[in-house]
């Protein structure tokens, strides 16, 4: 399976902070946001990722992230002229994927949860169709909503509703066989201008072939869509992080434990950043295993 990051958009709603700083770029505590969703990925056991941005900040993206050799990871770039919608990433990495079938995460998602790798897993599992998340929100409205019928079986995937169905949103984590491909070729804008990954749901969801997991209150999905809930991922993060002494969403410690890179290349990692608390935990991590 391959790994799509998005994380181009304007950033608009982030305004003055993204004016000149792409917003997945932005800390997130102690790391730039983007770490958080690439960790998903990489804890799904994903090693092949095509990071897709603006012809603006791509090389940002590329300094940061490199080839990924470090990771024992394989990083591709293609850029996004334009926000046209988060489908369109299918048709940006149509030759990235190939036969393969694919996770797309949106840059800004934040996840954590002692079920991650377990419902990561699981989710691939389903070798054809598309697998998406549906998780318990107060106000749904700015999201992919779930609508049931009395059965509890999935009838539609609305998307930014006025007056949602449910309060299962829909994160911005997906995995789909190939055919998303085609599908993505075939939706048309939305009102909005843009062509919507709920409409991509809602094919396979017409195909039979769409399965939607329920994720519960143990799982946490940040929102990073406004100054208010970037601080208070931040503050999660923080308090997660001095509390239990393990670290959210380090990418060097993901790679290492999933077997990616040695505890040798783990500590040349922890080398280079040995001035930050950052550095001295990854050291530490590694002194645990030698
Ligand atoms: O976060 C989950 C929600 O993400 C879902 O519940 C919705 O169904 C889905 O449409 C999406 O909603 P948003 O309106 O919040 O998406 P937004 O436009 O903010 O874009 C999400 C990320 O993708 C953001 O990091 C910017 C990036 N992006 C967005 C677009 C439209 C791109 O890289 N390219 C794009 O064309």
């Amino acid at each position: 399976m391959k790994g799509i990051l998005l994380t181009g958009g304007k950033g608009t709603r982030m305004y003055p902070m993204t004016k000149a700083v792409s917003k997945q770029l932005l800390p997130v505590y102690d790391k730039p946001l983007i770490y958080y969703p690439l960790s998903v990925l990489m804890l799904a056991g994903i090693r092949e990722v095509l990071v897709i941005s603006t012809p603006e900040d791509m090389p940002l993206y590329q300094k940061l992230l490199g080839d990924g050799k470090r990771l024992g990871m394989r990083f591709s770039y293609q850029v996004q002229e334009t926000p046209r919608g988060l489908a369109d990433a299918f048709i940006i990495g149509a030759d990235f994927i190939g036969q393969d079938s694919v996770c797309l995460i949106l840059g800004d998602n934040v996840f954590f949860g002692q079920d991650m790798t377990r419902t990561l897993l699981r989710a691939m599992e389903n070798k054809n169709g598309a697998t998406i998340f549906g998780y318990p929100v107060k106000d749904a409205r700015s999201f992919g909503v779930v609508e049931f019928d009395q059965d509890h079986r999935v009838i539609s995937i609305e998307e930014k509703p006025a007056h949602p169905k449910s309060n299962y949103a829909v994160p911005g984590l997906y995995f789909y066989d190939s055919r998303v491909v085609d599908i993505a070729r075939k939706v048309q804008p939305s009102a909005r201008g843009e062509i919507e990954i709920t409409d991509v749901n809602n094919a396979y969801l017409k195909m039979g072939e769409l399965h939607v997991t329920l994720l519960g209150r143990g799982m946490a999905w940040l929102d990073t869509g406004t100054p208010a809930s970037l601080l208070r991922a931040s503050e999660f993060v923080e308090a997660v992080q001095a509390r239990q002494g393990f670290y959210i969403s380090c990418i060097e410690e993901i790679a290492w434990r999933r077997g990616f890179i040695t505890t040798e290349q783990l500590t040349a990692l922890g080398e280079e950043l040995k001035m930050t608390d950052y550095g001295q935990y990854l050291l530490s991590i590694a002194r645990e295993a030698g």
